[in-house]
């Protein structure tokens, strides 16, 4: 009897960690969600942040959440969020244009030990007026005639392309041959903050700084295609940055950039 409501103990004990276990692409995109209302609301009542550790960060600094963007409520004309899986993270761009204070934000939510119902990581580039090259109307212009459907499965990347792509394309201020290595693709567009070049993989820079784009962070969503890196731009001067690439059928097809 001992030994049996041990074993039944075991096997409930199991089925508990497995239902626990697995992060999912809705859990993600909801909690994401959840973001979005906030941002819209200006309150931060509608997160479920973790109670201890919570860790929020606004251009690269730890922050009191209720003090930073997240404290007035604003009007989003375009918000695109992506999901991770394997990091148990997501990535969302929101463009507010037409406020008082235009923002164009890449955030990125975490969630401890696969468990999306709880926010550990709110983690913000907050780009405004006088951050580079800004003109969150402009950027509006671009990036609402973008396609950033969900790839046919033979379209997709895999997430070692894409983490090598986004490795790339920040290395190639410091690595001569980092450019060379990316896949461009014909019909490739890059918006940087409101900065339009096209195809993107022309002009590029081949070396030439010391200091790596460093404090990288990922999140990979390889249905879509997207790659997000936020990190600090320490190779032309420590700004806080985010680069979004999207690859399709193994080529890079829009690049964003959002550098405070
Ligand atoms: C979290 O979920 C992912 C994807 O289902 C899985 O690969 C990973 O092992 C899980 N991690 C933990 C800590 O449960
Ligand atoms: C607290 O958060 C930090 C950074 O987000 C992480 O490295 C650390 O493991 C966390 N500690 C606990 C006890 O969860
Ligand atoms: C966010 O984007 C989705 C998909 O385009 C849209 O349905 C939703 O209304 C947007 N949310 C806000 C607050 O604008």
């Amino acid at each position: 009897m001992g030994a049996f409501l041990l074993t039944l103990t075991t096997i409930l004990g199991g089925a508990a960690t497995l239902a626990s276990a697995d992060c999912t692409r809705e859990g993600l995109l909801a909690a994401a969600n959840s973001y979005v209302a906030a941002v819209t609301a200006g309150k931060i009542d509608g997160l479920n942040l973790a109670t201890t550790n919570f860790t929020y960060q606004e251009n690269n600094k730890k922050a009191d959440i209720k003090k930073g963007v997240l404290s007035q409520p604003l009007k989003i004309d375009l918000n695109r969020s992506t999901a991770d899986t394997v990091a148990c993270a997501s990535y969302t761009m929101i463009i507010s244009s037409t406020g008082a204070k235009p923002y164009v934000l890449a955030a990125q939510l975490r969630h401890p030990g696969n468990d999306t119902t709880v926010i550990s990581t709110i983690d913000i580039i907050a780009a405004t007026t006088g951050s580079l090259f800004f003109n969150a109307k402009q950027t509006l212009g671009y990036i609402q005639k973008e396609d950033w459907g969900t790839l046919a499965p033979e379209n997709r990347p895999s997430r070692e392309l894409l983490k090598k792509v986004g490795d790339a394309y920040l290395d190639m201020w410091t690595d001569a041959k980092a450019a060379d290595t990316i896949p461009w693709g014909t019909q490739c567009e890059r918006v940087e903050g409101s900065a339009l070049t096209r195809p993107c993989g022309g002009s590029l820079p081949h070396g030439g700084s010391t200091k790596p784009n460093g404090n990288r962070r990922y999140v990979i969503d390889e249905t879509v295609g997207s790659v997000d890196v936020l990190c600090s731009f320490d190779s032309l001067g420590n700004y806080p940055d985010s680069h979004e690439v999207r690859v399709e059928a193994g080529k890079v097809k829009y690049v964003h950039t959002i550098t405070v």
